[in-house]
């Protein structure tokens, strides 16, 4: 049995005193919820504000990103270090947002994976489809390349270590949703694939939707037998919509 879990992608949004605000009204409506696991992924300078104000909860404490590298001379990076020392427990790790604006690689992708779970974070790996690769029916080959290259740089073990997070690129932030068949037969798709690797690991992986997920639409989402839970933007910017997701789950 794989307990749910939803993730709230904060992405670039908030101040110091609109973190506060949110936090703590997730803080006080998760207290009821005990079924599913809970995460949320602020910006990197709300880190240590959100630490402390988890503290005691629940509530697990993500990072957007990770560094490659250890430390040293890297202006402007933040490594996995750090985020586990800010008391970070899982990091969102190739993005499509890093994919596309960042140039970030299958590669790079895969040694951020490896780093996370060195420093004995938990990684969600994100993977997905354009939607003109969608129309080109290329969803499934484009998938399980992303998903090789973690499974040819690492090796299959280290997906007991991490999440997988399906997220259409055509439903990020759009209002467009996959139906929840479309996402389950992707989801299906990819435990199959682990599968084809470990049958244990493929049990075991949680693997999350994400895009335009939201309180009306997740209920359906979340029934699919191979969605585990989402990684969810927008909607995890608005407490009682975010929480309303956390008890779908
Ligand atoms: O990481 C979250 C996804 O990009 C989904 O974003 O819920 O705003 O569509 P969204």
């Amino acid at each position: 049995m794989r307990q749910p879990l939803i993730a709230g992608n904060w992405k670039m949004n908030g101040n110091r005193s609109s973190v506060e605000t949110l936090l703590s009204n997730v803080i006080n409506g998760a207290s009821t919820i005990s079924k599913t696991e809970v995460v949320v992924c602020p910006s990197f300078p709300f880190l240590d504000l959100s630490e402390r104000l988890l503290s005691g909860t629940s509530i697990k404490l993500g990072a957007q990103n990770t560094s490659t590298k250890e430390s040293g001379a890297y202006t402007g990076e933040v490594s996995a270090s750090m985020l586990a020392n800010f008391g970070c427990q899982y990091v969102i790790c190739g993005h499509s947002e890093r994919r596309e604006y960042y140039g970030e690689t299958d590669a790079i992708i895969a040694e951020k994976v490896s780093i996370c779970v060195e420093k004995g974070m938990r990684a969600i790996l994100c993977v997905g489809e354009t939607l003109n690769q969608r129309e080109q029916e290329q969803t499934e080959s484009v998938i399980s390349t992303q998903l090789d290259g973690v499974i040819t740089q690492i090796g299959i073990d280290i997906f007991n270590n991490i999440e997988i997070a399906y997220e259409p690129v055509w439903a990020i932030g759009t209002g467009k949703t996959a139906t929840p068949e479309q996402a389950q037969s992707v989801h299906a798709f990819i435990r199959q694939k682990i599968a084809s690797h470990s049958l244990v690991i493929a049990e075991k992986i949680r693997i999350l939707y994400g895009g335009s997920m939201k309180a009306e639409n997740a209920c359906d989402l979340l029934s699919q037998s191979d969605i585990d839970g989402g990684l969810i933007g927008g909607a995890s910017l608005v407490a009682n919509d975010f929480l309303a997701i956390c008890r779908a789950g």
